[in-house]
């Protein structure tokens, strides 16, 4: 349960609508969003012509070592940028969040698809795996876009522009579009309340925002399959990474070489848990869609590690089973992340001393939290916080 001792109940109504309408699709629709946005990039030396792992590990090595990043020389970006959005619609009113929206950001090697359960279609019910269908039936908005350099968003210079600042600002950029209602003539709301939920990478761009914008980025932060120190966090490359896209996936062969894509046979034991909590069909239907790319310049773009004078709620939901946050570089062993305020993921609580800090820890469950048969427990937990939070 949540570290917090006193878990409000759902107030009776709520709890009656999310088992009538979670079951409705929403209606939502695909476009791409032009967003204005300038930070100041690394200047990272440039990327061999090379498209094999030992060529990114030696290019890591010398590039990231455990230096002092602030005294690193940066470059100014800018421009506008075409960035692939999904936004739904509510498909149950709640009068209190009418002007509500959640911002949900994929992972490493992922897209926005995964909000949407991939949109498999041989789920055992309708949005079992979908955390924007849960969302709508409990009245919210979403929207779900492709990182810059992911999905069907512009795939720019993997070095110099696809990095982390540039990414952060252009998050920035659409929650302040969101509140005023200019992100694009198709959302003509103007939201008063932006929740932002992120998985994996996308986490870590959403811990940022709280440490670097605590007051000017979204409302309330729901962290998945992340921690403190997840630990094995860097096993994702040499894991996951089967060499650059253009040699790896024949439909990404227009790639320049610090494009990095991987083949999900090789990883899907990082991903997913123990036999029996995931559908083997789903994992199928991941590996026949899975053309993803991430670029070197995200992975060697140093991340704020600071705490965080965030005020408001967040909660922070790894699977027990996360191998990928939990368990050590190196180590295969079955993980446990544990249970309780001494497990890995309650450590998140230092980096949020002034925020109102909640975990959930579901059981047999892996990193992908949003694709195992305990998906409807975390959307469930997950808005039960909000619910908790008055949001
Ligand atoms: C990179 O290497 C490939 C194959 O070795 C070669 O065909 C290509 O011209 C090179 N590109 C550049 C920009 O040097
Ligand atoms: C890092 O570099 C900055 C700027 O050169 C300096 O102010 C700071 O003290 C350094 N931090 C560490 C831990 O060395
Ligand atoms: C964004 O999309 C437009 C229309 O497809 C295209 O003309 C433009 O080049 C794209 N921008 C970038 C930076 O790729
Ligand atoms: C969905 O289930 C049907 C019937 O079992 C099967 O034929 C089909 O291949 C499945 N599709 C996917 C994408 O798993
Ligand atoms: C953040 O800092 C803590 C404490 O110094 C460290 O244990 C952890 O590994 C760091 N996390 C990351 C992602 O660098
Ligand atoms: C885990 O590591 C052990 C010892 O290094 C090895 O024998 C085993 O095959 C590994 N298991 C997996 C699933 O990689
Ligand atoms: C952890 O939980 C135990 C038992 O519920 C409690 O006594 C203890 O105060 C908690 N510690 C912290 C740091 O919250």
């Amino acid at each position: 349960m949540f570290l917090r001792s006193s878990c409000m109940l759902l107030p009776v109504s709520m709890a009656v609508l999310s088992q009538a309408s979670s079951q409705i699709p929403p209606n939502c629709k695909d476009f791409m969003l032009s967003i204005e946005a300038s930070a100041e990039n690394w200047a990272l030396p440039s990327y061999p012509n090379a498209t094999d792992v030992a060529s990114l590990a030696r290019y890591l090595s010398q590039t990231v070592p455990a230096s002092n990043f602030t005294s690193k020389p940066k470059i100014p970006v800018s421009g506008t940028f075409n960035i692939s959005a999904r936004f739904c619609e509510p498909t149950q009113k709640v009068f209190e969040r009418e002007q509500s929206v959640q911002l949900l950001l994929h992972g490493f090697l992922s897209s926005k698809s995964y909000w949407h359960g991939l949109d498999y279609p041989n789920a055992t019910f309708d949005g079992q795996y979908s955390w924007a269908q849960h969302a709508a039936s409990q009245g919210y908005y979403t929207l779900s876009i492709d990182n810059l350099g992911s999905g069907d968003s512009d795939r720019l210079d993997p070095i110099t522009v696809v990095q982390f600042p540039l990414q952060s600002q252009i998050l920035l950029r659409i929650i302040a579009c969101l509140r005023s209602g200019t992100l694009t003539p198709r959302i003509p709301t103007k939201f008063n309340t932006v929740i932002m939920a992120a998985h994996s990478y996308g986490s870590l761009h959403a811990r940022e925002l709280t440490i670097a914008h605590p007051t000017s980025a979204a409302d309330a932060y729901i962290l998945t399959a992340t921690a403190w120190n997840p630990l094995g966090l860097n096993a994702i490359v040499s894991a996951a990474t089967a060499g650059s896209a253009s040699v790896v996936d024949p439909s990404l062969s227009h790639l320049q070489p610090a494009y990095m894509s991987g083949r999900l046979s090789a990883w899907e034991k990082y991903l997913y848990p123990p036999q029996g909590a995931v559908d083997p069909q789903l994992i199928a239907f991941e590996k026949s869609e899975f053309a993803h790319t991430y670029t070197v310049g995200e992975l060697a773009s140093p991340k704020l590690n600071t705490t965080s004078d965030f005020t408001g709620p967040v909660l922070l939901i790894t699977g027990r089973n996360d191998v990928l946050v939990c368990s050590p570089p190196g180590s295969n062993a079955t993980t446990d992340c544990g249970v309780g305020n001494q497990s890995i993921p309650a450590q998140m609580a230092n980096v949020y001393p002034r925020a109102q800090f909640g975990f959930y820890v579901p059981d047999k469950t892996g990193h992908n939290i949003n694709l195992g048969y305990s998906a409807t427990e975390a959307f469930g937990a997950a808005h039960m916080f909000l619910e908790e939070y008055g949001f």
